[in-house]
C-alpha cells in the first residue's frame, strides 16, 4: 500500500442537450445505425455479388460498428462491451430457441440488479478486495465511529470492515433492490454493527456520518461532492475509490498496488 500524492487530476464535464444526455439512448442509437450500416452491406453484397458474405461476418460488422459509433459517441468503455456482445447475445437466443421463461427470469433479475443505472450512470460492479486494507489505514480508531458505503452492491465493503473495528457502526445505502437484499441478508448473519437501506443516497443527510466511502462513477461525482460538502461536518472523511472528483485536489491518494484503482480522500 502506498500514499502516492496529493493531487487529482482535473476532470471534465461533458454538456450535452436533450435526450442524448443519458448514455442508455446513446447506446440505443448505436445500436440502430450499427443495424442500418450493417443491412446496407447486407443489400449491396446481395446485389452485386448475389450475397457472398456468410451471417457471421455481417454479425461481426454490425457489432463492430456499434462499438465505433458508441466510442464517438463517448460513452465508458463497459457499454463498448455490452454492444459488442449484444448483438450476438440476440441471434444466439434466436438460434438456440431459448424458453420464454427463462429469458423473462433473466431480463427481471437484470432489472432488479441494474435497476436505475440507466438514470444515475453508475452499473454494480464490485470493488477489489486490495481495498480495504487501504481504508482501514484511513479509517480514525475512535468507538462508535459511523462509516456509510453509498451504493453498497451486496454489502462487501462495510461487512467486511465491521469483522474488523467491532466497536463502530458500519451503514450501507444502494438503490437497487436485489444487492440490497442480498446485503441485508448477511448483515443478519454477520454478527458485526452493519444495516443497510434500500434508498437513493441523494435522499440521505451526511451531517450524520463521520466516514463516506463511494465506488460509483465519473457522472456521480460532481453533484455528490456538492451534497458531501454542504451536508457533511468539518473533520470528516469521504472517500472515492477510482474516481475522483472533478477540479477538487484530494488529500490523499492510496494505490494498494499498481494494477489496482486508487482510494482517493478528503478531508472536508
Ligand atoms: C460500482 S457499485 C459499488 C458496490 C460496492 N460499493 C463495492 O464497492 O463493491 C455501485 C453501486 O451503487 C449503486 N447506486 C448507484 N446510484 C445510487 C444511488 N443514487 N443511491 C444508492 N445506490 C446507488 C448501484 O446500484 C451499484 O450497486
Amino acid at each position: 500500500m502506498q500514499v502516492v500524492a496529493s493531487k487529482t487530476r482535473k476532470g471534465k464535464f461533458l454538456h450535452e442537450a436533450g435526450i442524448l444526455v443519458l448514455p442508455v439512448f446513446r447506446a440505443l442509437l448505436a445500436q440502430v445505425l450499427a443495424f442500418a450500416l450493417s443491412y446496407l452491406l447486407y443489400f449491396l453484397d446481395k446485389r452485386l455479388f448475389g450475397g457472398l458474405l456468410p451471417p457471421f461476418l455481417l454479425l461481426g460488422f454490425h457489432a463492430t460498428c456499434s462499438v465505433l459509433i458508441s466510442v464517438l459517441l463517448r460513452l465508458s468503455w463497459w457499454w463498448w462491451l455490452i454492444q459488442f456482445i449484444f448483438p450476438f447475445a440476440v441471434v444466439a437466443s434466436l438460434v438456440f430457441q431459448l424458453p420464454p421463461g427463462l429469458s423473462l427470469a433473466i431480463f427481471v433479475l437484470m432489472v432488479l440488479l441494474f435497476w436505475s443505472t440507466y438514470r444515475t450512470q453508475v452499473p454494480y460492479f464490485p470493488s477489489k478486495s486490495s481495498l480495504l486494507p487501504c481504508i482501514l489505514e484511513q479509517l480514525p480508531q475512535r468507538e462508535s465511529l459511523r462509516f456509510i458505503d453509498i451504493g453498497s452492491g451486496f454489502g462487501g465493503v462495510s461487512i467486511s470492515l465491521s469483522k474488523s473495528r467491532s466497536s463502530q457502526c458500519f451503514y450501507g445505502v444502494e438503490l437497487a433492490p436485489f444487492p440490497w437484499l442480498v446485503s441485508w441478508l448477511r448483515a443478519r448473519f454477520s454478527g458485526g454493527m452493519v444495516q443497510f437501506y434500500l434508498r437513493d443516497y441523494m435522499d440521505l443527510d451526511f451531517s450524520g456520518f463521520d466516514v463516506v466511502f463511494a465506488y460509483l462513477s465519473p457522472a456521480a461525482m460532481p453533484d455528490l461532492w456538492e451534497k458531501l460538502h454542504s451536508e457533511m461536518r468539518p473533520g470528516s472523511l469521504f472517500m472515492s475509490y477510482e474516481f475522483t472528483v472533478p477540479g477538487v485536489e484530494a488529500d490523499l491518494i492510496i494505490n494498494s498496488n499498481a494494477n489496482d484503482p486508487a482510494l482517493y480522500v478528503w478531508r472536508i
